[in-house]
């Protein structure tokens, strides 16, 4: 695996890659690698001949009052696992590669950037496409691929390629969870014992919603009601959101639509934000 940590030379070696007919696949992360990251390095190491993975904490994706500068950061680990998996390339660039002094530039899709996630973190979003674009137009690649966790993100991200005309296929891959069910994340490793217990009640209260819809439950308020009741009846976890949308424009609905539907939710365990969902 080569390391690179300059966007000129990571465009360089693209153009060497695609002047040689190869295919590039590419995983966008912030690092601090688990097997939910590693899932979708495995599916871009296996379907693409030339695989890229960026490893860059966005400051423009954390609020003024968000985990930024104690995002947990581990280089050398992430890149000894990329290594094993077989990347091509590990892209790693500095905060001043990404945004040099004077940057102005950001991309916005809007309506949906406000909704569920960006209606608490604002901005979010904003940063969010605005780097995965830059990347893009660094890395160049046929095909993306990013987690379900991310919900929201992904389904923003799909609308802004549709949007801008972009010639590439995104792969979303399945949330990976822990045995009891917890989604992986970074952010777990912020939580303590007992909070780690109690953060299982965010898979728990998606398994009780899905079962409602299962036994023929459609009305919506209903069933985000469940998924609030279970969150309210753990002490250590306070709920964000909860949101029964539709998966093309995260617009709410009234109406369960199977197949159409994205139960999503937010919770604070302590100062710890974390997010789960479900398709319906
Ligand atoms: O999902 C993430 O880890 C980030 O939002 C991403 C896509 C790498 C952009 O910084």
């Amino acid at each position: 695996m080569k390391l690179i940590e300059n966007v000129r030379d990571m465009k360089e070696m693209i153009q060497k890659e695609k002047k040689n007919g190869k295919t590039i696949g590419f995983v966008p992360t912030m690092g601090f690698l688990h097997e939910g990251h590693l899932s979708l390095v495995r599916e871009a190491v296996k379907k693409s001949e030339c695989s890229v993975v960026s490893i860059f904490v966005n400051p423009a994706q954390f609020g003024p009052e968000e985990d930024f500068s104690r995002y947990p950061r581990d280089e050398d680990r992430d890149l000894r696992l990329l290594d094993k998996e077989g990347v091509s390339y590990a892209f790693v660039p500095k905060p001043q590669e990404m945004y040099p002094r004077g940057y102005r530039t950001y991309v916005q899709v809007q309506d949906m950037e406000n909704r569920l996630c960006g209606a608490s973190r604002p901005g979010h979003f904003k940063g969010v496409c605005t780097v995965v674009l830059k990347l893009f137009h660094i890395v160049q690649p046929d095909t993306a691929i990013f987690g379900q966790k991310d919900a929201q993100q992904a389904i923003i991200l799909k609308r802004m390629i549709r949007d801008l005309n972009l010639d590439i296929v995104l792969r979303i891959m399945p949330i990976v969870r822990d045995k009891d069910g917890l989604a992986l994340s970074s952010r777990n490793a912020y939580l303590g014992s007992e909070q780690r217990e109690a953060a299982v009640c965010l898979y728990q209260s998606l398994k009780q919603a899905e079962q409602a819809v299962k036994d023929g439950e459609r009305n919506a308020d209903l069933v985000r009601s469940l998924i609030q009741e279970k969150i309210a009846g753990e002490p250590l976890a306070r709920m964000d959101y909860a949101a029964v949308v539709d998966s093309e424009n995260l617009k709410p609905l009234e109406t369960i639509q199977p197949g159409q539907t994205l139960l999503a939710l937010a919770v604070f365990i302590g100062e710890t934000r974390l997010i789960d969902n479900m398709m319906l």
